[in-house]
């Protein structure tokens, strides 16, 4: 039994097919909609270049073919662990043998006065993202809270469909939480560009609205006009129901390296999820990773768990962004980086970061640079070390460094 039904959920249950679990499998979800893209809600879909129908993950098909039991609608709002058991929103209880949590996260709610107000839009699912598409075709102002992923990428798209846009960010640079502060100043720079305005350090204290037009109040007073919010500031893992049967939490539910929870009986992947990544420098605690690479690599492992093939999560974490002309790519993760280096151009905007700590290579950023990325991804999965000054050096083989063969020693550890 899966409980959610997005990318860690259908690919939990298509890799248990794939490993030749036989059994009856349960796939229940509390949307509407069968697993379906997620990235291209605050993109291609907002701008219109990319159509609805393009959105499904899986199609009936598959799901029929495979004999997984799609429940939407459906809401588990219990765990019986004793009884081996799961309780839905309405009164049914089905049983398990195994059971999955891949429950994902939801949107942190902007919490000031005014902010339930009907121009105010999220955009995590697929009923957002339709409202908002909706809500912007005749909008003339936004104001965007929040300038992470999400922030940004709408941030890009309203601006695409030449709305005029604000946004505002409690941190003094954007995407803080994931970039560095040179990639910070350069995104900047991509969307001052385009005329977005920012106002930084800045706190909502309040959303006003009249019949037809909204304003933003911040700290200091001013108040920023429009006809539409979006709020991007970040996400709050799915644990509830884990935390209500018991199960161990870390800041998600804590799983081991094979997926399974603190109880034998109960696997866990996704956003939701709190694990020690195989890469995490010594003493780093546990941590959520928020990334469709994640939930898919993660509920293979999953899977094999379920079916007794154990295999250690070991996938090195990849995310993207698309604003604008600019593909933003990330390999790895760049915490507690020492130094970085440069390789491309920046005034094309073809370039990558390479990030080290000490003299370990840890992280890419690419921007318009998607072989660099690939690359990236071979580098830092083989353990492969160049130096800042081969990577400095233009003409220095990359490739020809990603597919040398590893010696065993130098590989993860
Ligand atoms: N006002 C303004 N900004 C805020 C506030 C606030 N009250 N609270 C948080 N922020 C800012 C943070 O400083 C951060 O820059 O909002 C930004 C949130 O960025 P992310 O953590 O990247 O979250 P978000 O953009 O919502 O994306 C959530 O969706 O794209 C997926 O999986 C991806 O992890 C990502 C998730």
């Amino acid at each position: 039994m899966i409980v959610g039904a997005s990318y860690a959920g259908i690919q939990l249950a298509a890799s248990a097919r794939e490993f030749g679990f036989d059994g009856h499998i349960v796939l229940l979800g509390d949307e509407p909609d069968a697993p379906y893209h997620r990235p291209p809600l605050s993109k291609g879909f907002l701008t219109g270049s990319y159509a609805e129908d393009r959105l499904p993950l899986r199609s009936q098909a598959f799901l029929e073919e495979e004999k997984i039991q799609w429940m939407p609608c459906t809401r588990a709002i219990y765990i019986d662990r004793e009884r081996k058991e799961v309780e839905l929103h309405d009164g049914t209880r089905i049983t398990y043998d195994h059971l999955a949590l891949t429950t994902g996260a939801r949107v942190r709610k902007l919490d000031c006065p005014g902010a339930a107000h009907e121009a105010v839009h999220y955009l995590r699912d697929l009923r957002d993202a339709r409202r908002l598409a909706e809500t912007a075709r005749t909008a003339r102002r936004a104001v965007v809270i929040g300038g992470g992923y999400i922030g940004l990428e709408a941030a890009a798209s309203l601006r695409q469909q030449g709305l005029e846009v604000t946004v505002v960010e409690t941190e003094l640079r954007l995407l803080a939480r994931v970039a560095s502060p040179w990639l910070s100043e350069f995104m900047l720079r991509a969307h001052t560009d385009r005329g977005v305005a920012f106002e930084f350090g800045r706190k909502v204290v309040a959303l006003h609205s009249t019949v037809d037009v909204c304003s933003v109040e911040l700290e200091d007073g001013t108040r920023l006009m429009c006809d539409l919010v979006v709020v991007g500031i970040g996400v709050v893992p799915n644990t509830e129901l884990a935390a209500d049967s018991g199960l161990k939490l870390a800041g998600g539910i804590a799983v081991d390296s094979f997926a399974r929870t603190s109880d034998p009986s109960i696997f866990a992947a996704g956003d939701c999820v709190s694990f020690v990544p195989y890469w995490a420098p010594a003493g780093m605690p546990a941590c959520r990773i928020e990334s469709v690479q994640n939930a898919n690599d993660m509920a293979k492992i999953a899977a094999a768990s379920i079916v007794g093939r154990s295999e250690p999560y070991r996938a090195l974490p990849w995310f993207w962004s698309d604003q604008y002309d600019l593909k933003l790519q990330m390999a790895g993760v760049n915490t507690g980086f020492t130094e970085f280096v440069l390789r491309g151009a920046v005034e094309d905007r073809k370039f990558s970061l390479f990030y080290f700590r000490g003299v370990k290579l840890i992280a890419v950023d690419s921007i318009n640079r998607p072989q660099d990325h690939m690359l990236a991804r071979k580098l830092l999965a083989n353990g492969a070390q160049p130096t800042p000054q081969q990577l400095a050096d233009p003409d220095f083989d990359l490739k020809a460094l990603a597919n040398q063969p590893v010696p065993v020693a130098q590989g993860v550890a």
